[in-house]
């Protein structure tokens, strides 16, 4: 059995979308290497979409591009790129149009996170996730505006998250990173409008089987907590991508401007996870 870090495509997939329906459309996806954002460069290549996976470990991404490839018969290139460096930014959405020609769809999923009370978050350590998350969801964006969306269009889809809606313990530093990245979508929205471009965020909840969640606590989620869920369960990376295809696709046509939350109703019923986290760290306020 695969050790739960190691991304894998998924046994089998029934189509809820046409299969076709991105056909001939590339998507460059940072973050794609692993986690939510392998399956959705998955679910894309599912529908015929071509794609760029990009971030900084360049052997895992060869080896998640190989298993993309080889489950979907679609073509992925993997590219190193630290989204924090505008200069490897541009570099990187170079290398992937001389491969392909295209982006038409761009994926904003890089990110780094751990929990850590305010108190004790050093300087740099919320320095260094606004720097992931917020800009370099901003360089990724500006590059792919400057030398292919600008003139052709597209559909931009930034990865937040919930974690502001509620002030999240022990998250001052993501909470801040994704409250600007849905900033950011709002004014990309009404600025690149006109360009033919559409720019959709889009939340996720707590998602089994991924990172995020290894970090904040898998623990956190017995069986106790998941029935206060309103659906009684955690996401799956296939919610999301199946999401993400959505807001890609033209069934999303007219929308824009908007972060699509994609947590089963979690945020509104969720405790702030302070006595799980008070415990797990022997942490003060
Ligand atoms: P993940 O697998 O760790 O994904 C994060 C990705 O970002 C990794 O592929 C990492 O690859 C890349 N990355 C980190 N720093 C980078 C940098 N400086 N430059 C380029 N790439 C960088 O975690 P995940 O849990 O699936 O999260 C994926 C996205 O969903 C994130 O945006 C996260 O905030 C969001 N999200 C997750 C959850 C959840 O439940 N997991 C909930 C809400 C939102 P390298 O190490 O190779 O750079
Ligand atoms: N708790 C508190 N502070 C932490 C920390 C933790 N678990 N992990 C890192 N930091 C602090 C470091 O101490 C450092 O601050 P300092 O210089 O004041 O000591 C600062 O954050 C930067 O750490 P560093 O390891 O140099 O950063 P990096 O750029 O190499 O890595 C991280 C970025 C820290 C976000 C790293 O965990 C990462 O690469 N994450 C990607 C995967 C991920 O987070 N997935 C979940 C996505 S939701």
């Amino acid at each position: 059995m695969a050790s739960p870090d190691v991304d894998v495509c998924l046994t089998s997939y029934d189509y809820v979308f046409k299969p076709d329906i991105l056909t001939g459309k590339v998507a460059f996806i940072t973050g794609g290497g692993s986690g939510i954002c392998f399956t959705i460069a998955e679910i894309f290549m599912r529908h015929q979409c071509n794609t760029v996976i990009a971030s900084r470990k360049y052997n895992r991404l060869q080896e998640s591009a190989k298993k993309l490839e080889s489950a979907t018969g679609q073509r992925c290139l993997p590219i190193q790129v630290d989204v924090r460096k505008p200069e490897e930014v541009l570099r990187s959405v170079e290398q992937a149009l001389n491969h392909y020609g295209r982006i038409d769809i761009l994926v904003n999923g890089a990110a780094g996170n751990f929990p850590a009370p305010a108190s004790s978050l050093s300087f740099n350590g919320f320095k260094t996730v606004l720097e992931i998350d917020t800009v370099g969801t901003f360089n990724t964006c500006k590059a792919v505006y400057e030398k292919y969306m600008r003139d052709h269009g597209g559909v931009i889809i930034n990865i937040s998250a919930t974690l502001f809606y509620r002030g999240q313990l022990f998250q001052i530093h993501a909470s801040a990173a994704k409250a600007a990245i849905d900033s950011m979508t709002m004014t990309l929205c009404n600025e690149w409008g006109p360009q033919g471009i559409r720019v959709v965020g889009i939340a996720p909840g707590p998602i089994a089987d991924t990172e995020g969640i290894r970090r904040l606590g898998a623990g956190m989620f017995d069986e106790e907590v998941l029935r206060n869920f309103p659906l009684q369960r955690m996401g799956t990376k296939r919610d999301v991508g199946d999401c993400a295809v959505f807001a890609a696709s033209p069934a999303a046509n007219y929308i824009s401007g908007h972060t699509i939350v994609v947590d089963g109703g979690h945020w509104m019923t969720c405790d702030n996870n302070f006595s799980f986290y008070s415990k797990q760290m022997g942490a003060k306020l």
